[in-house]
């Protein structure tokens, strides 16, 4: 980033994670400036979610450093980042199957201390789920669950988004009424790093795309530029 660019929300350096023997990241940087949405591409098995994982303290980096907001969070534990504001929707669903969808929420207003209201907040936001706040989480449909999950986080007040594959397993229709959640979380000015299988719908949404092949950073740019160049192509085979 150019130097008179104020300084990224969220910031890795030559980040290296390792599962044993296996190397999953080599040396991988990317920022995220305030109030930007950026898209993290790549193959499967690139090392796509091992990043958030080591962004959100539930992966330990064995060399590199992590800055949000200027201060180092790598080496922290994961409940202390999320109360910093580093909020995560995992790989799967981020939501407790077998709690109400009253008490996932509730358990989001838990982790920021937050009154009573922001519950009922975060429901009306949600016209889906404010029918259904009595069910268990794990018996909504697919595309109910990530709505969820995208409720839990906005109700913890983030300031910096981790989504991962949001879209995996939902219907077309489903996908695009998400997508257009994600879309009004950024123009609230949520800053927003996110992990899709939908090339396009990321592209369509992000300022800058990062390309990871097999545990390193191979490009950045923004999505005009590398569509362009064809590097989306031949990473993704898309
Ligand atoms: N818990 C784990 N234990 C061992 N290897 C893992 C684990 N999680 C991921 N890996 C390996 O790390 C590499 C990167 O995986 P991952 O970050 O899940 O990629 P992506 O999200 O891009 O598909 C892959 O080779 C994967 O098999
Ligand atoms: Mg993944």
């Amino acid at each position: 980033m150019p130097p008179e660019q104020p300084r990224p929300l969220l910031d890795v350096r030559d980040l290296t994670v390792s599962y044993g023997g296996l190397r999953a990241l080599v040396g991988v940087s990317l920022s995220v400036p305030e109030g930007c949405v950026v898209a993290l591409l790549g193959a499967n098995g690139a090392g796509k979610t091992t990043t958030l994982r080591a962004i959100t303290g539930l992966a330990r980096p064995s060399a590199g450093a992590i800055e949000f907001d200027g201060v180092r969070i790598d080496g922290r534990r994961a409940s202390q980042i999320a109360r910093m504001g580093v909020l995560h929707v995992p790989e799967g669903r981020g939501i407790f199957p077998s709690l109400t969808v009253r008490a996932n929420l509730e358990m989001s207003r838990q982790l920021v201390g937050g009154g009573d209201d922001l519950v009922d907040q975060g429901i009306e936001r949600f016209p889906a789920l404010g029918r259904r706040v009595e069910q268990l989480a794990g018996t909504l449909s697919g595309g109910e669950q990530q709505m969820l999950a995208l409720a839990r986080v906005l109700i913890a007040r983030p300031r910096l988004v981790l989504l991962d594959e949001i879209s995996m397993g939902l219907a077309p229709m489903i996908v695009a009424q998400l997508f257009d959640e994600v879309k009004a979380m950024a123009a609230a000015g949520v800053t927003i790093l996110l992990v899709e299988q939908y090339v396009n719908a990321a592209l369509e949404l992000a300022d800058y795309v990062y390309v990871l092949d097999k545990g390193r950073m191979v490009d950045v740019g923004e999505p005009a530029d590398l569509q362009e160049d064809g590097v989306l192509a031949s990473y993704l085979g898309s």
